[in-house]
């Protein structure tokens, strides 16, 4: 439709110009377009003159049921149902919806990146979902992708955990718990460490101190509880993640960049990039990057920090893999933090578009109605009984039919992640069992009742014959518009990493489709009727699959 227009104002005043048409209230029109104003400068008349023009000529291809101009030169366009069908097939392929925008480049995108020897908490839920859509999204639009997991596997908090482990648990207390006991042991030994702070002892702390220090020193003792703890973590990491349908293609750990980080620090105190204060410590000043605080990049004690190993990280996927774009998926309290990691990275010269892809918080309603972020009463709230509560929820909301566990676990999955794109990934986002799960309304099992529905019928029908060319697509009109809207949809929330775009989407698709069974007989239509209604449920189905893939949701064969 548009490079009908495109074509028009070539020949008319020879410009080339990308024609953006949006949909206005259908009283107008299915379609409008401002170019007319666009134009009106380059062209050098007033844009009603300009919009006459075009209109005159749109008006004779008779590809246009009606061509209407609005105000000061708005061009609203009524398109004949057929000639939208036609378009939609012209457009189609089997991966219809995506693009090759990205053809030639690569990115690593990194999620869900928790930290090791605790439960996986809700807090790391955000970026696995948002991760993995944009992944999704980039692998849709043609990039080579490369996805990393990094674990937050080194530093302080292993101090902790071996001091604890010797003070408050045992092997077979730890047997039997795994990383929950861990966890238990972890905030035991934090408060343990708090009070003798407040007591001014270092007992404990100190101890801490040595743990570490045996760590990084490759003291074989130290190497074998990180192992073992790191074990017991890892497998939970994965039993979590592959609950949640995600995964990545490395798993490169904080603990795997530290001892890389050594020689990069010293290689920027070489260039001149880091300097070394009085007490030992290094930093990079970042005053030439509008920080008045530099980045601390080792420790007076020569230990290594957070910063220390992404800036070998940063190094190492420079060299691996010479990626275009990194992203980073962490929450947005690390805004800072990654703002002067990356100003850091362009100190360096390094040119890689990195970007930080954060999210709000996930918060709930307390009972008084106020609203903070989302705890369980004791603490965090924890990934698998979030996840189990969930299947309680789904298992309920298909009432004792006979859906299977896969499909069980389908739905609640689905309704999970959904929430978390209901709204631009920036803002806080509140967690409500009854809205997550509701069957009207924007949640996930709404959108996966509607996809499930259209397979149902494709599925019931059976093969049809091919669709008659008699046939008008009247009644198909508004899901039509809505399936050729997808691809620009795809390409917008790639371009700006927000796949809550792709959600919105498919709720308005779901609530169109749901508006056409509702006046539209698919099964007991003519045959002739039939083949065609079937062919445009099959253009449904895909985008429906297509855009739910994207999100990590799954369709249920059943609901
Ligand atoms: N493990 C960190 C956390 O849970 C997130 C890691 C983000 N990525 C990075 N390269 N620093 O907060």
């Amino acid at each position: 439709m548009n490079t009908k227009i495109s074509q028009v104002i070539k020949e008319l005043f020879g410009h080339d110009t990308e024609v953006k048409l949006t949909r206005p209230d259908p009283q107008f029109g299915d379609y409008a377009t401002n170019v007319a104003m666009q134009l009106a400068k380059p062209v050098g008349k007033n844009p009603r003159e300009i919009a006459e023009a075009i209109a005159d000529k749109l008006r004779e291809s008779g590809d246009f049921t009606e061509v209407t101009i609005a105000g000061p030169g708005f061009i609203n366009l009524r398109v004949a149902a057929k000639g939208i069908a036609t378009s939609l097939n012209n457009d189609w392929s089997d991966s219809y919806g995506g693009n090759n925008d990205g053809a030639d480049k690569t990115v690593i995108v990194e999620y869900p990146s928790p930290n090791m020897a605790k439960p996986y908490s809700i807090g790391h839920l955000r970026p696995g979902n948002q991760g993995w859509a944009v992944k999704r999204l980039m692998e849709v639009t043609g990039w080579s992708v490369v996805t990393d997991n990094h674990l937050g596997d080194y530093g302080a908090p292993f101090g902790v955990w071996v001091v604890g482990f010797l003070e408050y648990s045992s092997v077979q207390q730890l047997e039997k718990d795994g990383v929950y006991e861990l966890g238990r042991v972890y905030i035991e030994t934090k408060k343990a460490l708090k009070d003798e702070q407040a007591a001014g002892e270092s007992i404990l702390s100190s101890q801490v101190q040595e743990w570490l220090l045996r760590l990084e020193n490759g003291d074989p003792e130290a190497m074998d509880y990180s192992r073992r703890f790191n074990a017991i973590s890892l497998e939970h990491i994965h039993s979590v993640m592959s609950r949640l349908g995600i995964s990545t293609d490395h798993e490169l750990g904080e603990a795997f960049f530290a001892p890389k980080g050594k020689l990069a620090v010293q290689k920027l105190l070489h260039e001149g990039v880091a300097v070394q204060n009085l007490d030992g410590s290094i930093i990079v000043p970042l005053d030439d990057f509008g920080f008045d605080v530099p980045l601390l990049v080792q420790k007076s004690n020569g230990a290594a920090l957070y910063a220390t190993t992404d800036l070998a990280t940063i190094l190492y996927r420079e060299e691996t893999w010479r990626p275009d774009r990194v992203v980073y998926a962490a929450g947005s309290e690390q805004q800072f933090y990654f703002s002067q990691l990356f100003a850091m990275a362009k100190k360096l010269g390094i040119n890689t578009e990195l970007v930080h892809l954060w999210f709000g918080m996930i918060d709930q309603t307390n009972e008084d109605g106020t609203r903070e972020k989302m705890s369980s009463r004791k603490g965090v709230v924890l990934m698998e009984e979030l996840l189990d509560m969930a299947e309680q929820k789904a298992r309920a909301i298909v009432d004792g039919r006979d859906i299977s566990e896969e499909d069980i676990k389908k739905i609640a999955v689905g309704a999970i992640k959904f929430s978390d794109f209901a709204a631009d990934r920036r803002t806080n986002i509140l967690f409500d069992w009854d809205s997550i799960f509701a069957l009207t309304g924007f949640s996930g099992p709404y959108i996966q009742y509607a996809a499930v529905r259209v397979n149902k019928i494709l599925r019931d029908v059976g093969s049809v014959e091919s669709a008659d060319d008699s046939y008008d697509y009247e009644a198909e009109k508004a899901v039509l518009l809505k399936v050729l809207e997808y691809p620009d949809v795809v390409r917008l929330a790639a371009r700006d990493l927000e796949p809550h775009k792709i959600a919105t989407y498919l709720y308005e698709l779901a609530r169109e489709m749901n508006r056409y069974y509702e006046v539209t007989r698919v099964m007991d239509a003519s045959d002739s009727e039939r083949a065609a209604r079937i062919a445009v449920l099959q253009k449904v189905s895909h985008v429906f699959t297509h855009g739910l893939s994207i999100l990590g949701i799954e369709i249920p064969s059943q609901m």
